[in-house]
C-alpha cells in the first residue's frame, strides 16, 4: 500500500513537473514520505516480458520455487527467485532509481549428465538483446547468492551457494528423469556403443529426452504447435494440394489440345478444365510458357 501511495506520487511529481514547469520544486520527492516506502516500490513496478517457464529438475531443488535470495554489491541489490527470475534494484534515494529485469528462469544448463546452472533469459532490453543469467549453483554451509559478474555486456553470471547441492549425487539428472525416459536414454547410450548414431546424433536423441523432461526449452517450438492434429491437417492439405494438382494438370491438358501438341497419358479422355473462365487463363499461359512447354513435355 506505501509502496503504491509513493509511487503514486512520483506520477504526480511527473505530471506536475510536465504542467507547470516553473513550480516543479513545490512538489518534494517521494524520500520524504519514508525511505521504505519508496524501497518497496521498486518491484513491483517491474514488467516481465514473459512468464517462466515451469519449475523442473532436481526435486529437493524444487522447494526453492517462490523463495528469493538478495544479494548487494556496491550499489546494487540482486534478487534472486529460482525458478521465477533475477532483478536488479539501484540502491539510492534517487526517485528514479534503476530497477531492472535481469532474466526470467527459462532452462537449466547440463554438462557430463549434471545439472551446472540455471538459465534465466528474456529480461529488460539491452540494445537489440535481452538481458541474461546465468545462476551457477555450488555447494555452501547456507543457501545464499555469493557473487556477481557480467562477463559479457547483459549477461550475468549469479553463484548461488547452498547445501543442497553438495552431495555427490545430489545433481545428477538420469535419477530424475520419468522410467520412459530412462529407457529413451538407455536406448541412445546403447545406439552410441553399438556405433549405430553418432556422438553427435547422440546428443540430439539426448537434448530431446531433456526437452521432455522440462529441463531444457525445446529449440524449436513450431513442429510442436502443429502436432495436436497431426491427421486432421494432413488429410486436409493432401486434398487441398491434389485439388490444386488435378486443376494445374486439366489446365495443362487442354492447353496442349488447343494447340494440337500430342502428349502420353494413362488416360484417353482429359476433362475439361474447371476453371470458371479457361480461356483467359490459358492465354497467360501461352504467353508465360510458349517455347519451354513443348520442349519439356
Ligand atoms: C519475481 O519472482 C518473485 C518470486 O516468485 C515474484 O514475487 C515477483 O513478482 C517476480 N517479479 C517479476 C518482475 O516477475
Ligand atoms: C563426468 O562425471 C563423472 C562422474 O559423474 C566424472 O567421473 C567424469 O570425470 C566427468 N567427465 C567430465 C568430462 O567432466
Ligand atoms: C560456513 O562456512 C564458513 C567457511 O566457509 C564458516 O566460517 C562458517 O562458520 C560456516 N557456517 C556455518 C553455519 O556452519
Ligand atoms: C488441330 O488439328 C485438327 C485436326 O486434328 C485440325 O482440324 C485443326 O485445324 C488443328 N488446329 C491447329 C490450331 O493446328
Amino acid at each position: 500500500m506505501e509502496g503504491r501511495s509513493a509511487w503514486g506520487l512520483q506520477l504526480l511529481w511527473l505530471i506536475s513537473a510536465g504542467c507547470f514547469a516553473g513550480k516543479m520544486k513545490i512538489v518534494e520527492e517521494p524520500n520524504t514520505f519514508g525511505i521504505n516506502s519508496h524501497l518497496l516500490s521498486q518491484g513491483s513496478r517491474l514488467q516481465a516480458r514473459t512468464g517462466p517457464s515451469a519449475a523442473a529438475g532436481p526435486a529437493h531443488l524444487l522447494r526453492l520455487a517462490g523463495k528469493c535470495f538478495s544479494y548487494t554489491e556496491s550499489t546494487y541489490k540482486y534478487d534472486f527467485c529460482p525458478f521465477h527470475n533475477v532483478t536488479q534494484h539501484e540502491q539510492t534515494f534517487r526517485w528514479n532509481a534503476y530497477s531492472g529485469i535481469l532474466g526470467i528462469w527459462e532452462e537449466w544448463e547440463i554438462h557430463n549428465n549434471t545439472f551446472v546452472a540455471m538459465w534465466m533469459r528474456e529480461g529488460d532490453s539491452c540494445g537489440n538483446k535481452n538481458r541474461q543469467t546465468k545462476v551457477i549453483l555450488t555447494c555452501g554451509n547456507t543457501s545464499k547468492l555469493a557473487q556477481v559478474s557480467e562477463p559479457q555486456t547483459c549477461v550475468y553470471s549469479l553463484t548461488f551457494k547452498t547445501p543442497l547441492v553438495c552431495h555427490p549425487h545430489s545433481m545428477l539428472v538420469y535419477p530424475v528423469l520419468s522410467e520412459k525416459l530412462q529407457k529413451e536414454w538407455d536406448e541412445a547410450e546403447q545406439a552410441k556403443y553399438d556405433e549405430l548414431i553418432t556422438e553427435q546424433g547422440y546428443n540430439k536423441r539426448l537434448r530431446l529426452v531433456f526437452e521432455e523432461a522440462g529441463f531444457l526449452k525445446p529449440t524449436d517450438p513450431k513442429p510442436e504447435e502443429k502436432k495436436p492434429s497431426p491427421t486432421h491437417q494432413t488429410v486436409d492439405q493432401c486434398r487441398q494440394e491434389s485439388q490444386k494438382q488435378q486443376a494445374e494438370i486439366e489446365k495443362l491438358r487442354s492447353l496442349l489440345q488447343r494447340h494440337n501438341i500430342s502428349y502420353e497419358t494413362g488416360r484417353d479422355t482429359p476433362k475439361a478444365p474447371e476453371s470458371p473462365e479457361p480461356t483467359v487463363l490459358q492465354d497467360e499461359h501461352l504467353r508465360g510458357d510458349t517455347g519451354i512447354m513443348p520442349d519439356k513435355l
